[in-house]
C-alpha cells in the first residue's frame, strides 16, 4: 500500500513517541510520573454530566447534528463571549461549533490555503497549525519567539515579499508551550498587520480560561475592527475540564467562519446534540468555580516551580495556561535533559524541540497530572543530583 507524501512528510505526532517511550518504562514494571500531555486531570463538573443524562434521552439528540452547530449552542456562545469579554457576535453567521478546536485549526487550513500561499507560524508553537499548512500544500515561515521578545512574534520582522504571499498568521495565547501571554497592544498591532496585508488572523484562545494570581488574559476580538480580519479558536476542553467530549467553537469574521463552514460540512457532520447541550451547560459555571479550579492550578505551578528552583532552574512563573517552561542547564540540550530525567527519574516532561527549532534549551512540564503524582515528581526532583553533561 502507497501513502501519500502528504503524511510521510508529517513528523510523528509529538505525544504518540511520548507515549511509548512511557508503556516501555511502565512494561519494566517502574511507576512514571509525567508531566507530558496537557490533558486536565479534574473532573468534567457534575452540571454538565448530569446535563449529558438528560441529553441523552432527547429524540431529536438521536439524529445528524447540523454543521453549524445547534442555534441554541452558537447563542450561548455569543452569549459567553459578550460577558467574559465585552465582544458582541452575531450567532447566526460569526459562530460555529468544532469537534474540539484542533479539528477546526487543521480544517480552516483547507478553506484558505494551497500551493504558493505561505502561513506565518509561530515557532515553537502547538503542531497543528503546521499540520493544516503541510496538508494544504502551502509553506510555513517560522517566527522565532524567544525569551528577549516576550515569547512574540515580531512582526516587524517579517519580510514584505512574504507578508504578500501570507495568507494566514497564526497567534496563541495564553500560549502552550511557553505559558506567555499576549496583551492587547500586540494584538491592535497583529490585527493591523493582518489588515495592511490581506492576510486572516487566526488566533488560538484555548487557555483564556486558565489564568492565575488574578490575571485575566484578553480576546484577540476585543481590538476595535479586529472581525475585518480575526476568527479566534476556542475550547471548552481546558476551560472546564471537557478534553474526552470533544467540544470548541470559532468566531470572530463571517466570512472565515463561511470557509470552515464550507470544509466541514463536506467532512464532518457536526457535533453530537448532546454534547452541544453539555457545552451550554457548562458555560453557564461560575467564575468563583473557575478561579477555584485555577487555584489549584497554581498551588501545582508554584510547587514545581519550587522543585526546579532547587536544581538551579530559574524562570518568571507563568500567569496563564497549563504549563512551566523551563530552561534547561548549562550543558543540555532539550532533548538530553529530558532523556536525563526519564532515565533518572522515570519522569516525562517534553523537549521544547517538539514544538519547534526555537524550543531548543527549554522543556515543558504540564500542570494536569494527579496531585499525587505531582507530589511525587516533586519529590523526585528534590531528591535529584543532576548528572554531568554528556
Ligand atoms: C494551543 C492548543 N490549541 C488547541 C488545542 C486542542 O484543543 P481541543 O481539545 O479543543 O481540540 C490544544 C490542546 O492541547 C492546545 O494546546
Amino acid at each position: 500500500m502507497k501513502f501519500t507524501q502528504r503524511v510521510q512528510q508529517l513528523p510523528p505526532y509529538l505525544f504518540v513517541e511520548i507515549s511509548r517511550r512511557i508503556a516501555a518504562k511502565r512494561a519494566e514494571g517502574k511507576r512514571v510520573v509525567t508531566f507530558g500531555i496537557g490533558d486536565p486531570d479534574l473532573a468534567t463538573p457534575d452540571p454538565v454530566l448530569e446535563e449529558l443524562k438528560e441529553a441523552s434521552h432527547r429524540r431529536p439528540n438521536h439524529r445528524y447534528p447540523e454543521t453549524e452547530g445547534l442555534p441554541e449552542f452558537r447563542q450561548a456562545v455569543a452569549g459567553w463571549y459578550s460577558d467574559r469579554f465585552g465582544v458582541e457576535l452575531d450567532p447566526a453567521t460569526e459562530v460555529m461549533s468544532l469537534i474540539g478546536a484542533k479539528e477546526g485549526i487543521g480544517h480552516i487550513a483547507l478553506g484558505l490555503l494551497e500551493p504558493g500561499d505561505i502561513a506565518l507560524q509561530p515557532d515553537p508553537a502547538y503542531p497543528v497549525y503546521n499540520v493544516g499548512t503541510l496538508f494544504s500544500g502551502a509553506e510555513p515561515y517560522w517566527l522565532p519567539l524567544t525569551e528577549e521578545g516576550g515569547w512574540l512574534p515580531d512582526l516587524d520582522a517579517i519580510p514584505d515579499d512574504v507578508a504578500r504571499k501570507a495568507q494566514v498568521l497564526w497567534l496563541n495565547y495564553p500560549n502552550n508551550p511557553t505559558g506567555a501571554i499576549a496583551e492587547l497592544d500586540y494584538f491592535e498591532r497583529a490585527v493591523d498587520f493582518c489588515r495592511k496585508h490581506d492576510i486572516a488572523l487566526l488566533h488560538d484562545a484555548c487557555y483564556t480560561e486558565v489564568a492565575f494570581d488574578g490575571y485575566r488574559p484578553v480576546s484577540a476580538l476585543q481590538v476595535p475592527g479586529a472581525k475585518d480580519v480575526c476568527l479566534e479558536f476556542h475550547s471548552l476542553s481546558k476551560s472546564y475540564n471537557m478534553t474526552g467530549w470533544r467540544i470548541g467553537m470559532a468566531v470572530g469574521n463571517a466570512d472565515l467562519v463561511r470557509a470552515l463552514f464550507l470544509v466541514k460540512s463536506n467532512l464532518d457532520s457536526g457535533v453530537s446534540q448532546a454534547v452541544q447541550q453539555m457545552g451550554i451547560r457548562a458555560m453557564e459555571t461560575s467564575q468563583e468555580e473557575i478561579d477555584e479550579r485555577n487555584a489549584h492550578y497554581q498551588a501545582r505551578r508554584d510547587k514545581v516551580i519550587e522543585a526546579l528552583r532547587g536544581l538551579g532552574i530559574t524562570m518568571e512563573p507563568p500567569k496563564a495556561s497549563l504549563y512551566v517552561w523551563a530552561p534547561v542547564p548549562e550543558g543540555f540540550t532539550s532533548a538530553s535533559f529530558a532523556t536525563a530525567v526519564l532515565d533518572d527519574l522515570d519522569m516525562v516532561v517534553t523537549p521544547g524541540t517538539g514544538y519547534g527549532k526555537y524550543g531548543e534549551g527549554y522543556i515543558r512540564l504540564s500542570l494536569t497530572l494527579s496531585d499525587e503524582d505531582l507530589e511525587e515528581g516533586v519529590r523526585r526532583l528534590q531528591s535529584w543530583k543532576v548528572p554531568t553533561p554528556q
